[in-house]
């Protein structure tokens, strides 16, 4: 199984769209059995809640349903066990570290914009202040895209 981690501050917003694009990526190329996929956040305000209505609302749109989804916190379990950490900012990265029981933080973590094609950010914005949830998803699922392209060489699938 190739572990997954996606990483914002919430979990409400940006991790969980991030969780919902590229699970139906995945799904689309009969990779589901080869995949665990998850999204944490590294604060604890938005615990147990739902996903952002904006973040639905993109997902919706493509037919993702990720209203069963609960906002949860890091633990270093999480990261210990991940083969990917993929951070939505580099504020997540820097808040992460402290989560590293192994390590190996640095070898298997990226940032999910180093891997788009198309943009020109290393960041995704954090949509939750700024509310452009339409312009968030377009840059996730840009990110998803090569994040899956980079994974299939990487692991030969
Ligand atoms: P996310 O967005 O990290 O993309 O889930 C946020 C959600 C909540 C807060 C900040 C960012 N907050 O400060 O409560």
């Amino acid at each position: 199984m190739i572990r997954v981690l996606f990483v914002c501050l919430g979990n409400i917003c940006r991790s969980p769209m991030a969780e919902g694009v590229f699970r139906n990526l995945v799904e689309e190329e009969d990779l589901a059995g080869q995949f665990e996929i998850e999204s944490v956040g590294t604060g604890s305000w938005h615990v147990g809640e739902p996903p952002h209505r904006g973040t639905q609302q993109e997902l919706q749109i493509r037919g993702i349903d990720l209203s069963g989804k609960r906002a949860r916190q890091v633990t270093r379990d999480d990261v210990a066990t991940a083969d990917y950490v993929i951070a939505m900012d580099q504020s997540n990265l820097r808040n992460l570290r402290r989560y590293d029981a192994d390590s190996d933080l640095a070898e298997k973590a990226h940032l999910l914009l180093d891997f788009a094609a198309g943009a020109n950010a290393r960041d995704v914005p954090d949509p939750y202040y700024e509310n452009n949830f339409g312009r968030v998803y377009e840059l996730v699922e840009d990110g998803c895209r090569g994040l899956l392209d980079h994974i299939r060489d990487a692991e030969d699938l």
